[in-house]
This record gives structure tokens, sequence and C-alpha cells, in this order.
């Protein structure tokens, strides 16, 4: 074979832009240090380009009703914006062992249509053992373990399925390329031309790929832009259940999560989270409240869990988890400032109990009242739900979507909620839980302890 021309750039490790010179800040993203040097394979032969042909939009309309394809699985549905639309480009990341593969299985036997799964990274006899104990419907599934991409296209257009599952781009090739399969220009040029497929095909490719822990590695990231929707599936060796979220989505609203638990017979769906993130929940325990949050439309009720104790030596310690550090720093601060709880001394520990991690400020309250809770050794009611954004001057701000939240703790037997005075509207005051709306979190205090 001869030699290909392979020419330089320099490609930033965060946003995976490539440059043709180097600098020592990225130009795109502005990180410092993330430029490294790259060759760029030159293509074996360049492709022919197919010009594509003119339609009006009447007919386009006319030919896609937008019909969305049920994968069989509520929680997929949900996140997917009302199911599967055919044509569209779908990538499902997680970290390795998370269960997509577990996912795409169940969603390719689920839909009830022709569907493709290339295997790349398993054999074909691993696939079929897994699908074993999934229980799946094997009649319309084809597996193949084709990797080079020129191969997996030639599959689609002999079987003509309407799902296609590629599991995981990286270990797909196109073999006109030097490099290796997972390298950023494989990933690329593979996507781009998987998109092509799916737009000219009218085919639904779900693409799986890998990512490692700290949610930074170049691959799927770089195809986020290139997708129609992009679904993230986060789940704790801890814990059974998965979360499946989504992160975009060109056809339905995005931060949409549906929630599995993971069994020996594959993944199950979690009809009322709220249910199992508070079945262990310990009650009359200083320190512990619950928080009714919401992921996407979906209200899901929390146990927040915090201790605090004296601090033996040195700079106290401060962890957090399912929750933003630097904002239980600063409700820290408030309680000190404000509420005059010196917390100088002390160790402060805080944990969203089940692995469910929380970025919205309307957990404030429930965490600051926690704290507190542990602080002053005085239990919150167990029939109380506490909601609310904690502002600088020790006030509790508006929160959005207080009505949903609240109608699920009332659903699930809580009695009283102390929620912020300016959320208070008239459908909220109708929903048959006690109010307690209060403007700074002294009144919270007062009414809890
Ligand atoms: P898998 O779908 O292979 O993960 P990924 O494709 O994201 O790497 O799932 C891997 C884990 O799930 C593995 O540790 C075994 C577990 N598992 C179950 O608990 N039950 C099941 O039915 C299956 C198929 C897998
Ligand atoms: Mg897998």
């Amino acid at each position: 074979m001869a030699k290909l021309k392979t020419k330089t750039a320099f490609l930033c490790s965060v946003c995976v832009d490539d440059f043709p010179k180097w600098n020592g800040q990225c130009p795109s993203c502005k990180e410092w240090g993330t430029l490294s040097e790259f060759k760029v394979p030159a293509k074996k032969n360049g492709r022919k380009h197919e010009p594509r042909e003119t339609k009006s939009l009447t007919d386009v309309l006319t030919a896609n009703s937008g019909e969305r394809i049920s994968t069989g699985l509520k929680e997929a549905d949900r996140v997917l914006g009302g199911g599967i639309l055919a044509g569209s480009l779908i990538l499902l990341g997680g970290s390795p062992g998370v269960g997509k593969s577990t996912l795409a299985l169940h969603i390719g036997s689920g839909i009830n249509r022709k569907v493709l799964y290339i295997s790349a990274e398993e054999s074909e006899e691993q696939v079929a053992l897994r699908a074993r104990r999934l229980h799946v419907n094997p009649d319309q599934l084809f597996l193949s373990g084709e990797n080079e991409l020129d191969g997996i296209i030639s599959h689609i257009d002999r079987i003509r399925p309407e799902l296609v599952v590629i599991d995981s781009i990286q270990t797909v090739m196109n073999s006109g390329l030097e490099s290796l399969p997972g390298s950023p220009s494989q990933i690329r040029d593979c996507g781009q031309r998987l998109l092509e497929v799916s737009k000219q095909k009218n085919v639904t490719i779900l693409i799986v790929g890998h990512v490692t822990k700290d949610g930074t590695i170049a691959g799927p990231k770089m195809l986020e832009h290139m997708v129609d929707t992009v679904l993230y599936m986060e789940g704790d060796d801890r814990y059974d259940h998965r979360i499946l979220r989504s992160a975009k989505n060109r056809f339905g609203a995005t931060h949409e999560v549906g929630i599995f638990n993971m069994d020996e017979n594959g993944l199950r769906e979690v009809a009322n989270p709220s249910e199992m993130f508070l079945a262990e929940r310990s009650v009359n325990i200083p320190g512990t409240s619950i928080y009714p949050s919401l992921e996407g439309t979906r209200p899901i009720l929390v146990e927040v869990q915090a201790l605090v104790s004296n601090a033996n030596f040195g700079t106290p310690q401060r962890n957090v988890n399912g929750f933003d550090y630097k904002r239980l720093g600063m409700l820290i601060a408030v309680l000190e400032k404000r509420l005059g709880l010196a917390m100088g001394t002390k160790d402060v520990f805080v944990n969203l109990v089940g692995g469910l991690r929380v970025d919205d400020p309307a957990a404030d309250l429930s965490i600051i009242c926690s704290v507190a809770s542990s602080t002053m050794d005085k239990p919150i009611g167990e029939d109380v739900v506490l909601l609310g954004e904690v502002g600088l001057a020790g006030e509790v701000r508006s929160i959005n979507r207080l009505e949903q939240r609240l109608l699920e703790a009332a659903a699930l037997g809580f009695k009283k909620a102390v929620v912020p005075a300016a959320s208070v509207n008239d459908k909220v005051k109708k929903i048959k839980i006690d109010l307690y709306p209060v403007k700074f979190v002294k009144e919270a205090f007062k009414i809890l302890f």
C-alpha cells in the first residue's frame, strides 16, 4: 500500500476543535495547555459527492408525518420526547458497564421493527447471550460483528432496517483513514457518514459511545453537535438504578429523565422513583429532610442527609455528594452570618441519598435546614418537605414549578411544605398539603425547630 500523505494539526483535548498552528490557549474554548499535535490522515480516495435533490416543504411535510416509534419502554420514550423519530441520529453515552448495550438491546427488541445491531465490540455470541437474559424478541433482530463503516452501510442497504444500533462508535472504523478506531478523526468521520446515511435512507441510528468517569473523553462529546438527540446513562456501582437523561433533543424537551432498575433480567422501568429514593428513609434523625426535586418535567422526592461534627484538627472538612460543593460553602456561610450558627470549626457532610445529582437552587432550603438540624441536633418532622432558593441575605427566593413538586409530595403522603412565599399562587393553595410560606430562612427555622 502506498504511504498516505499526512498533515499535522493541533487538537484541543477539551473542545476537540483542531487548528493549523500550536497555541498555548485554545482559540476556541479558551482553555490553556490543551492543544496537542496529531496527524490528520489523508483519505485514500475522496468520496464522490452525490448532489441531493430539492423538495418542496409541502412534499416533505406530507412524506414525514413525524411518527414516533415507541421503544417499548415508557421511561425511554419520555426521554426521547415520545418515542424514536424515524431518520434521527441518537447518541447514547455513558461510562463502561453502566448498561448502554443492555438498553440498546431492550430498545431493539421493544420497537418491533426490523433492527440491525452492529456489535463491533462484543461477539455475536455475547450479544445473543445477553439477548436471552433479557428475553428479547429475536424475530426482527439482525446481528453483525462488522466494524468497517462501508461494510456496515452495505448491511444497511441489504437488510433495510428501521433502526441500526452501532455498539460502539469507538470500535467502528473507516479503513480509508490511517488512524486507529476510537481516535478523534475516526469518530468524527464515522459520525459524519452515519449522519448522512440516517438522513438519506431515513433510518434511525442509535450510536453507543463510551464516556470516561469524568465525562470528558473527546469521542462522544465530538458527536454531540452532529446528532439529533444525546442521551446519557448514569449510574453508580453502589446502586441498582440507572438514570437516562437527555442532554440534547431536537425533537423534544431536554433534561427529561428516565429511571430504570438493573437486575439479572436487564433494565426494568421504575414507575414511581420517589418511592424508590425514599425506600430506606431514616426518620426522626437530626440532619435529614425531604426535597421535592424536579428532573425534566418529573418530580422526584429525595432525602437530603447532613452530618455536622466538631473538626478535630486543621481546616474543617466539607464534603458533598449530589450537590454543588461551592453552593454548599455559600449555604454554610449564610448559616454562620445570618442565622448565628458557628460553623467555623465544624466538619460538614451532605449526601443526596440514592446517587441523584441535583443542580437546582430550589434544593438550598432543604440542605441548609438539614445542616442546621444536625448542628442543633433537632430532627425535622418526617411529614415535611422543604423548597426554596436561599440568597446571601438569608432570604428564601422563589422557585419554578412549585405546584408540580407539591403534588408529588402530597401524593406520597407528606402533610407540610415550607415554601418560598413568593411562589405561592392559587393553584398551589389548592393542593392538599399545609403550606408554610416563608421569606427568610429564619422563619423556616422557627417552624421546624
Ligand atoms: P452493559 O449493557 O454491557 O454495559 P455497557 O454497554 O454500558 O458497557 O451492562 C453491563 C453491566 O450490567 C454488567 O456489569 C452486568 C450488568 N447486567 C445486569 O445486571 N443484568 C443484565 O440483565 C445484563 C444484561 C447486564
Ligand atoms: Mg456495551
